[in-house]
């Protein structure tokens, strides 16, 4: 077979009447420069689904699970080297330097649109082209966005139908004038080459060579090499974390790693919203579904890992979540600690990367049940006990559940309310087995912003990397801002004095703290809802707080513990044990940090930071 060519006629014949001549326009100039065999414009119904599970199971890309325990639900099985996001192939090509910042990679946009131009020449010869148009928010909403994306892979349709509006009604939209983003995908590995020789497929197509690429100003997503999680599915973190952090600085929002849930006191019918960030695969998802151990409260899930938000008429800050399913880590989901979690996923859900048991069902390691006898592993070996005996895992400790967001039995009634909810609080959070303590809420605006800026956590499993080592996670958004860290700190300096009294309060939380046996001090997952509780009760103006290093802490008798007997006074106390001199020592790494933002470190987050120096020094007293 030879390449194909497409003329703008030849793309319109086939493209749905909704397609505006601009997007018919530039899927002809895309499918010159990728040259797919067909293009197929994705409509998001049940009928496409099915079509593209089936062919994927036939093609070995899916392996269908058993229909009576998980029905309508698939597993993939990556290869070892595509089974997380590549940092160090994630490039910002902002105009200049400086406002993609130090902790980005910059390349210049011109000499990558060059790089780029060449990898996906031919680049999905033998494929088809997929035309994903979707929403980011539901369908219309004043705080949503729409995109396109284009690519070579049905697995990542099929993602995007879960995670994303995905479909004709997306397409209205676009057709109707809304501006949208472009997003260009391809795994990087054609079936033929210019000469027209073939190769065969593979189960999991991708390419060493990976270019993850945003462009701020043109608000342009290209992504070559990986079918993986967030470098494929390109409405999550390259549209709705780094482009999307920078239409909220130009248009006066905010984009954020977020989950959103709301807690209500059943006793007074009162609803309060927290949204809460933290790095990657450090719990999110168990936040966002928490049920309280402590009587009289009840949480709802709006979202489990993005926000975006916006001030309202009343001049207080509103969240949305603009996916529409959950890319959760699989591996410690479990019954025992997240219900929810699970009995979201029983059906229409496409795990990646786990293990598959004799009965066709999924099996990681956390999960409830033991390991059975024999399993395949997450590259489709055979898996015993003595496979799990020499420390193989039998799931990547990545490896995630895509599973629509509807499912979740404790899914909030206006989790898809257009204009959002009113955010009560927001958490910083991140795992640190020494100094932070359980829970401590900001002296003043400012030093909310410091609490986010200087948030370092144990790596995870999220991203390549030495798992285990510390790592400055600003915000959680070390991998997702789309421009300048500081700048991104000045935009919340801004906001928050644009909103004045009515920004919500920003908490430290720290589920993680171990004592020095390494024993964990904090129950955490429902447990974590005493902390909520202390949380609605300082919004609600109810409880003091003492004054402590990091921040304003609970008082003991204020902290409702009850039922919870391993939390002695004792422990407490080592929760909230502060060894000043370790502060010290931190706050001179957070300021050698802060040192590689030069000038554009705002003025107020230096004088956090010098704040915070007078109250170690108060400490060792
Ligand atoms: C994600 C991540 O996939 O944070 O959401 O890595
Ligand atoms: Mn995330």
């Amino acid at each position: 077979m030879t390449d194909k060519s497409y003329t703008v006629e030849d793309v319109r014949a086939d493209a749905p009447a909704e397609a505006p001549d601009e997007l018919v326009a530039w899927v002809a100039e895309q499918a010159e420069l990728c040259k797919p065999d067909a293009i197929y414009w994705c409509d998001g119904s049940d009928a496409e689904w099915d079509r593209l599970t089936s062919q994927m199971v036939e093609s070995g890309m899916f392996v269908k699970l058993n229909e009576e325990k998980r029905p309508n639900s698939f597993l993939a099985r990556s290869t070892p080297d595509d089974v997380a996001r590549v940092e160090a192939r994630t490039f910002i090509c902002s105009e200049k330097e400086e406002d993609a910042g130090p902790t980005n990679n910059w390349h210049d946009p011109k000499e990558m649109k060059e790089i780029l131009g060449g990898k996906f020449d031919g680049a999905m010869r033998g494929r088809t082209m997929y035309v994903i148009p979707f929403s980011m928010g539901p369908l219309g909403g004043p705080i949503s966005q729409l995109g396109i994306e284009l690519t070579d892979s049905p697995y990542v349709v099929c993602n995007m139908r879960i995670m994303t509006r995905m479909g004709t009604a997306a397409l209205k939209l676009i057709g109707e004038g809304k501006e949208w983003v472009p997003a260009v995908h391809s795994v990087g590995m054609p079936l033929r080459d210019a000469e027209g020789n073939t190769v065969e497929d593979v189960t999991w197509p991708c390419n060493d060579d990976k270019y993850i690429t945003q462009f701020p100003e043109t608000r342009e997503i290209w992504s070559y090499g990986s079918g993986y999680g967030g470098n494929a599915l390109l409405g999550k973190n390259c549209f709705a974390l780094r482009i999307a952090s920078v239409m909220a600085r130009d248009d006066g929002w905010m984009a954020e790693h977020m989950l959103i849930l709301r807690l209500t006191d059943e006793k007074t019918g009162k609803q309060y919203h927290v949204t809460a960030a933290f790095p990657s695969a450090c719990g999110k998802t168990n936040l966002a579904m928490l049920q309280p151990t402590i009587p009289g409260y009840k949480v709802e899930t709006l979202g489990d890992d993005i926000a975006w938000m916006r001030p309202g008429p009343d001049g207080r800050l509103y969240a949305i979540n603009p996916e529409a399913g959950f890319f959760g880590v699989a591996p410690g989901t479990q019954y025992g600690t997240n219900p929810m979690a699970m009995d979201t996923m029983t059906g229409n859900t496409i795990f990646t990367n786990v293990a598959l048991t004799d009965d066709g069902d999924v099996w990681w390691e956390g999960i409830d049940d033991p390991m059975p006898e024999h399993l395949i592993d997450w590259h489709g070996n055979d898996y015993t006990k003595a496979d799990a005996e020499a420390g193989k895992l039998a799931a990547h400790p990545n490896s995630r559940f895509t599973v629509p967001a509807s499912q979740c039995p404790i899914i909030c009634p206006d989790w898809e309310a257009p204009q959002g909810v009113p955010i009560d609080a927001i958490l910083f959070g991140g795992r640190r087995a020494t100094n932070v303590p359980l829970v401590a809420e900001q002296y003043e605006a400012a030093h909310g912003v410091f609490i986010g800026a200087s948030v370092a956590s144990e790596q995870t499993a999220a991203a390549e990397g030495k798992v285990g080592a510390l790592r400055h996670d600003p915000f959680a958004m070390l991998p997702f801002c789309g421009y300048h860290m500081a700048d991104y700190w000045g935009h919340w300096l801004e906001l928050q004095e644009e909103l004045g009294e009515k920004f919500p309060k920003v908490y430290q939380v720290n589920w993680f703290r171990k004592d020095s046996e390494g024993n964990w001090l904090w129950p955490g997952y429902g447990d974590n809802s005493r902390v909520l509780d202390w949380i609605v009760k300082r919004v609600a103006g109810e409880v003091d707080a003492v004054e402590g290093v990091t921040g304003l802490y609970p008082k003991y008798e204020d902290f409702n513990l009850e039922g919870l007997d391993e939390v002695t006074e004792e422990v407490w106390d080592k929760l909230y044990d502060i060894d000043p001199d370790a502060w010290a020592a931190e706050m001179d790494d957070t300021e050698e940090y802060f040192e590689q933002f030069g000038e554009k470190l705002p003025a107020q987050i230096a004088e956090q930071l010098a704040k915070f120096r007078e109250r170690i020094e108060a400490a060792k007293a």
